[in-house]
């Protein structure tokens, strides 16, 4: 194989592990709090998973921290576990099938480990392939999901579940591990239910993944892949600030991916100061309109106008559409009415009569909407959802929709004589680019750790669970390994027009430390030049360069005030 420099000299890093997982593995101590709930629709949530509700949360220490000699034998069982990579790609899956992969033959070289092919669906088909060391050894800190590949397939109907039962026992699976975002480990907690009931003692582990960040909580701080997409991000950014900078001639429009939550915009914001970065959330909550969100954008422009600056960054997250009152309800009835009506719908091909059909089946407000945004932009709204019922927004371009709207507002402006600048926008959209970039030195240790530590989880017989490693701000040494019980982040939800238990996707939170750090400073860089520019990943070199983690998980965990 012809490969980089860089993929040589990343075979030879060894990940770090936290103390109670880098131990022998018969020193692996397990330890069990007092059985968890969920936040809300408890009742609901405990007669749909009878079997996993309220599992309490699971933490691992070694033996060293203990004053037993017992060696933990149950560890070393011979184990036969399936992997499925789920979902869009995150820089660091790699490892997790590595830490898993080590782990399980640390605890017993003869234990196998299967990759469960191109997603959820390799479980239902059957489509597998054993992983040797010599493969594992080909991926490990490398980015994207292709050792095995990925894919969305929703495990939904009985059909499914039925034949992902009888490939696990045709394998002689032990367990199914899942490597997926907040829907895919729903489904892990379907899976890890349905097992149980039809008798089958087959154990489901979920990894929490996701470049968006979404999927966290008191036990999970943060999803693996964020750290490295959001750094290659602010690379990105960091070099269009500099050639603005330079030119100053260009309005820069950067759409972030993140399908729902900001977290991306907010954590590349914190690391490179543009002057303008929307946030959903807080957009939602004051209710905007489209036209307010402009507007907003426009007061920079014009104020840095003022002072001879045409040029600037706005970052707009991936999600934006969704957040914005009147195209949240567009989406809301465009999803259901395309729900109820898929086969009629299907057969309008043009979009003049798909907007005939709309006006037929939409309130009058959303109907409106659709109908006044650009043909090119209202078509992206009627495109297939995904197999979980989402609009998929990535292919939504809003930051062409705000770049049409900002020219035409300060035209008006300019008539009225209250600007006078020049404006030359750019559209650009940082989503794929970041999704299997090398892990950086955080996500390469906390991914081999989430591994590692579902390989512990699976070994100590626990289902239903997601694998987790906290304190992460600390050095890896004395990060916090475990599981939690997935139902305990469940909720009832709306999903295609039906109520559904899902886990409750984390928004950016607008009492956070992330997003006051943000809004503390963020009206001087919409008007000065107060760019940063962090460079590349560096994966060799001091700590304070390579090992950083998130500055998002820094100041959630309070421990720094936000240098700017
Ligand atoms: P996951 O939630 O599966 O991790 O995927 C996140 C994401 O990268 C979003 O940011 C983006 O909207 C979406 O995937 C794009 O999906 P696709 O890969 O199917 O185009």
């Amino acid at each position: 194989m012809d490969i980089s420099a860089l993929q040589k000299a990343r075979y030879g890093y060894k990940p770090k592990l936290p103390a109670s997982l880098s131990c022998p593995v018969t020193d692996i101590v397990t330890e069990t709090g007092a059985a968890t709930e969920a936040k809300t629709d408890r009742e609901l949530l405990k007669n749909l998973f009878k079997h996993t509700y309220g599992k309490p949360l699971v933490t691992f220490t070694n033996k060293a921290d203990k004053s037993s000699s017992a060696k933990n034998e149950k560890l070393c069982r011979e184990l036969k576990v399936g992997v499925i990579l789920s979902g869009g790609q995150a820089p660091g899956g790699h490892n997790v099938i590595a830490g898993l992969y080590d782990g399980l033959k640390a605890g017993n070289a003869n234990s196998t480990l299967y990759g469960l092919l191109d997603g959820p669906s390799g479980l239902i088909n059957n489509k597998n392939e054993i992983l040797t060391s010599e493969k594992i050894d080909q991926y490990r800190n490398t980015g994207g999901f292709d050792i095995i590949g990925s894919g969305r397939t929703k495990i939904e109907t009985p059909e499914q579940f039925t034949a992902s039962l009888e490939t696990a026992i045709k394998l002689g699976l032990n367990a199914v591990v899942v490597i997926g975002g907040d829907d895919s480990n729903t489904n892990a907690a379907l899976l890890a239910e349905y097992f149980l009931m039809n008798g089958s003692d087959i154990q489901v582990i979920g990894c929490p993944k996701t470049i968006d960040g979404d999927l966290k909580n008191e036990y999970i701080e943060t999803s693996f892949g964020f750290d490295t997409a959001c750094k290659t991000y602010s690379e990105l950014i960091g070099n269009l600030m500099r050639d603005a900078n330079s030119s100053k001639k260009y309005w820069h429009f950067v759409k972030l991916m993140g399908r729902a939550a900001s977290h991306i915009a907010l954590e590349c914001a914190l690391q490179t100061q543009p002057n303008v970065c929307l946030v959903s959330e807080e957009i939602e909550k004051h209710h905007m309109s489209l036209e307010a969100v402009v507007n907003s954008i426009c007061a920079s422009v014009v104020k840095r106008a003022e002072s001879g600056n045409n040029y600037g960054i706005v970052l707009i997250p991936e999600g934006l559409v969704e957040f914005i009152p009147e195209i949240k309800s567009l989406i809301g009835e465009l999803n259901d009415t395309i729900a109820h009506n898929e086969a009629e719908f299907s057969k309008l091909d043009i979009y003049a009569e798909q907007l005939a059909w709309l006006y037929k089946h939409l309130s009058a407000a959303s109907y409106n909407v659709l109908h006044s945004l650009p043909h090119e932009i209202g078509r992206e709204f009627l495109m297939d959802r995904d197999p979980h019922g989402n609009v998929q927004v990535s292919l939504i371009e809003t930051e062409k929709l705000l770049i049409g709207m900002v020219k035409k507002k300060l035209q008006e402006l300019k008539t009225k004589g209250t600007y006078k600048g020049k404006f030359a926008a750019l559209a650009h959209f940082f989503g794929y680019e970041g999704r299997c970039a090398f892990p950086s030195n955080f996500d390469s240790d906390y991914c081999y750790s989430l591994g590692y530590s579902a390989f512990a989880l699976i070994a100590a017989g626990f289902t239903g669970y997601l694998s987790s490693v906290r304190n992460l701000t600390a050095k890896a040494s004395d990060w916090i390994a475990g599981g939690v019980p997935i139902t305990m982040m469940m909720n009832i939800e709306q999903r295609h027009g039906q109520e559904k238990p899902v886990i409750k996707k984390a928004l950016v939170e607008l009492d956070g430390k992330p997003f006051k750090a943000f809004k503390s400073i963020r009206d001087e860089w919409a008007a000065k030049t107060c760019f940063k520019v962090p460079g590349s990943i560096q994966y060799f070199g001091p700590p304070e360069v390579c090992d950083e983690p998130p500055k998002t998980l820094v100041l959630e965990k309070n421990q720094e005030e936000f240098n700017h």
